[in-house]
């Protein structure tokens, strides 16, 4: 098997890429005769290109031996043919990471697609199969995010993909994806019988999905710049996390069985209108974005977003779901909290009247990956306290091993023909529709409001206004109010 790396001299090759092959490598889960091939604008021997890796992480001397690499010009043809020469070398199949920004993604694939790399013998009927007809070997494709900036884009991009290859062989990453705790959410809801008869209007409340982040923009602020929080993580992560949790259950643990469900979950989130995106979404930015480099003097681009929506459907009518995200806040995490409704009754308000917590199940996904339920529990004593207790299962107490990196898992399944945990292009446009509706009328309206806030903070202080007129508390702060 060949891996090919494209944009082999970059951040993501030498932090996720690279490491996740040794790991697998080391874990006897790649085939025996693989070999790697790097390649990429920048001059470098084979071994330059094995020091430059040797940065991040140390490799032996057998994983070494099979790493080649290659220097040519993205848009030069003959660069790829010289590319097709050396995998040749090899006989087999061959997964193609594309680890390159988007704005060279055409030019990339179209050399690709020429240069006979994905169809391997250049038969004509090789251009509507996944794999080569005269060798029998596959090829699959790697795409990273972004898949477009908008829908538009996003189905242009789309198109111009599946006249090169067949939807089949393309994988396109969300490495959330890969997180154990994202994986298990399916298993979670669809292998268990207590939790599915619970999950819908009748018992949640309210659904609430966290994505902060410590860092600001470092130095992406060029890219982020023209994409913002909302492109950058909330159409992406926040709307497949919320799309596993709250899909009906498949028919079969397929690829496609589950991604037919995650599509008419993402087509059932009612857009927004001409009146709910003012009062249904807050945005905001840190203080002191406008001097990081590569942001525009007059930008507008937030760094934080939270959104408040529906899903319209039998089983979520009525239920309001919150999504916030942002940079340059308190900490890094990722969570997806459930909140269940409060009881009919409240037996024990004279004892406990400020300990009536509705009853939560949170799927920690980062920093440390696991799901709890939180309970009201009695003090152990003569006297009669309550107090919230949290059932934790925690990877690392359960289960005496190494977590894989999200990045193992998803390449091992490119290798295996799993398409499950990759994003289907029919997502990718639903789910920008739905970020569209309310995206574009912040763009269009320059009045909208975009509040500031000073790094290390949980985002602008309007943002504890815009939930409270809904009844509700943002997770954090309910905690501290209410326990
Ligand atoms: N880094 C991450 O953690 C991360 C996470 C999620 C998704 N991604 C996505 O993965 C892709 C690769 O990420 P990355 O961080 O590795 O990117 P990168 O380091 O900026 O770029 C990868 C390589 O592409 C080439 N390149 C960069 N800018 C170029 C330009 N304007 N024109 C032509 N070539 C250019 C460079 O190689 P040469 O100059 O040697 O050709 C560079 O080494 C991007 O689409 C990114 O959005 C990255």
């Amino acid at each position: 098997m060949n891996i090919i790396i494209v944009g082999a001299s970059g951040d993501l090759t030498q932090r996720k890429i690279m490491p996740a092959i040794y790991d697998l490598y080391k874990d006897k889960l790649l085939p025996d005769d693989f070999h790697i091939v790097g390649f990429s604008r920048t001059q470098m021997t084979d071994d330059g290109f094995i020091k430059k890796l040797g940065a991040f992480k140390d490799y032996d001397q057998n994983f070494c031996s099979r790493i080649e690499y290659i220097s040519g010009e993205y848009s030069n043809l003959d660069s790829y043919k010289k590319l097709g020469e050396t995998i040749l070398k090899h006989d087999g199949n061959r997964l193609i990471y594309l680890a390159i920004p988007p704005d060279i993604l055409r030019d990339v694939t179209a050399n690709i697609s020429k240069a006979h790399i994905v169809t391997q013998c250049a038969c004509e009927e090789d251009k509507t199969n996944s794999y080569c007809v005269k060798t029998g070997n596959w090829s699959r494709l790697i795409f990273e995010k972004p898949f477009g900036t908008d829908t538009d884009s996003a189905v242009d991009l789309n198109y111009y993909l599946q006249a090169l290859f067949d939807e089949h062989q393309i994988y396109r990453i969300d490495h959330f994806l890969g997180k154990e705790t994202v994986q298990n959410i399916m298993i979670f809801r669809f292998a268990n019988s207590i939790f599915e008869p619970l999950w819908n209007n009748h018992y949640v409340d309210h659904i609430e999905i966290n994505i902060s982040e410590e860092v600001k923009i470092q130095s992406r602020g060029a890219y982020f710049d023209n994409a913002g929080i909302v492109r950058d993580v909330i159409q992406n992560h926040a709307l497949q996390l919320l799309s596993l949790l709250t899909m009906e259950p498949p028919i079969s643990f397929d690829a496609d069985a589950i991604r037919d469900e995650k599509v008419k979950l993402l087509k059932s989130l009612a857009l927004y209108d001409e009146n709910t995106y003012k009062d249904h979404t807050i945005r905001g930015v840190y203080h002191g974005y406008l001097q990081e480099t590569g942001v525009k003097q007059d930008s507008k681009t937030e760094t934080f977003a939270a959104i408040r929506f529906f899903i319209q459907n039998w089983r979520w009518a009525g239920v309001p779901v919150y999504i916030r995200a942002g940079k340059a806040l308190a900490s890094k995490t990722t969570q997806a909290h459930i909140y269940f409704k409060e009881l009919p009754h409240k037996l024990f308000k004279n004892i406990a009247p400020d300990r009536n917590l509705p009853n939560q199940i949170i799927f920690k996904f980062q920093p440390h990956e696991g799901i709890h339920l939180t309970c009201l529990s009695k003090i152990p004593g003569k006297n009669f306290e309550l107090v919230p207790v949290e059932m934790d299962f925690n990877y690392q107490m359960n289960f005496n091993s190494r977590l894989p990196d999200a990045y193992e898992r998803l390449l091992l399944d490119a290798i295996n023909n799993d398409l499950s945990l990759f994003i289907r292009h029919d997502e990718i446009k639903e789910a920008w529709r739905f970020v569209d509706s309310f995206l574009k009328r912040w763009e269009n309206n320059s009045q909208f409001p975009l509040y500031e806030y000073n790094p290390g903070q949980n985002g602008p202080e309007q943002m504890h206004t815009f939930i409270k007129r809904f009844g509700h508390l943002w997770n954090k702060e309910y905690c501290r109010l209410k326990i």
